[in-house]
């Protein structure tokens, strides 16, 4: 579940970087300079030196979140908002509805990784939770982050990548979680670098 969790917003990811040429050049440019000198080790995988690559992955987990809500059973009846939720009644908390609200993320369908820089910060809202919020929330979620991020860098160091045709919109599957469609495709354009093994 987690593998194809990792694969689908990986997938996300790197449609959102293909839609936005701009950003593809400075994710490749900090791919190129981590591996400038052959492979990185984990040391180099600083914040500094990850930081377009890494808030490209925010940006992807906001506007396109693999895992949009969560269903629960209420244990303890409750009034939330004024609605009062019954013993036993199952909800559905559609924790990722705020990703785009205009208070929380002003212009909320344009994607930019400059929300999450002072002073705008929008990620430390309560409105930002991908991997969910409170006691429960994705106990993965730092291993996710650096691996999907590595994922992105060595992508773009060793190919450039892109859609196949333009798309409108990012065709998705709701179900089960949300995932990149199968008619969402790409296009390896060059390989940039040898791959060694
Ligand atoms: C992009 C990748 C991922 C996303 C977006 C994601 C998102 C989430 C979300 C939304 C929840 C539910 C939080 C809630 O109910 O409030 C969750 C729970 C959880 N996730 Fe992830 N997840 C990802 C990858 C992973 C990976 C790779 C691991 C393990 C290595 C992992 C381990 C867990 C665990 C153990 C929980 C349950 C935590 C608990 O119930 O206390 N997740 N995740």
């Amino acid at each position: 579940m987690t593998a194809m969790y990792m694969g689908d917003q990986l997938g996300f990811a790197l449609y959102w970087l293909a839609q936005n040429p701009e950003l593809y050049e400075r994710v490749t440019a900090e791919a190129d300079a981590l591996w400038a000198e052959g492979d990185p080790s984990e040391d180099d995988f600083s914040r500094d030196r990850i930081d377009v690559t890494h808030r490209v992955l925010m940006e992807a987990l906001r506007m396109s979140p693999i895992v949009p809500m969560s269903m629960r059973t209420v244990m303890n009846t409750c009034v939330v908002e004024g609605f009062e939720l019954p013993v036993g009644a199952q909800i559905v908390i559609a924790q990722t509805a705020t990703h785009y609200s205009e208070e929380a993320f002003p212009d909320p369908w344009t994607f930019d990784i400059d929300r999450y820089v002072p002073p705008r910060n929008e990620h430390k809202s309560r409105g930002y939770a991908p991997f969910g919020l409170g006691t429960h929330s994705c106990l993965g979620s730092r291993w996710a982050d650096l691996h999907i991020v590595i994922n992105l860098l060595m992508l773009t160091h060793y190919f450039k990548i892109e859609l196949a045709r333009p798309y409108k919109r990012l065709p998705m599957d709701p179900l089960p979680s949300q995932s990149p469609s199968n008619k969402l495709k790409i296009r390896l354009a060059e390989q940039r670098h040898e791959i060694r093994t």
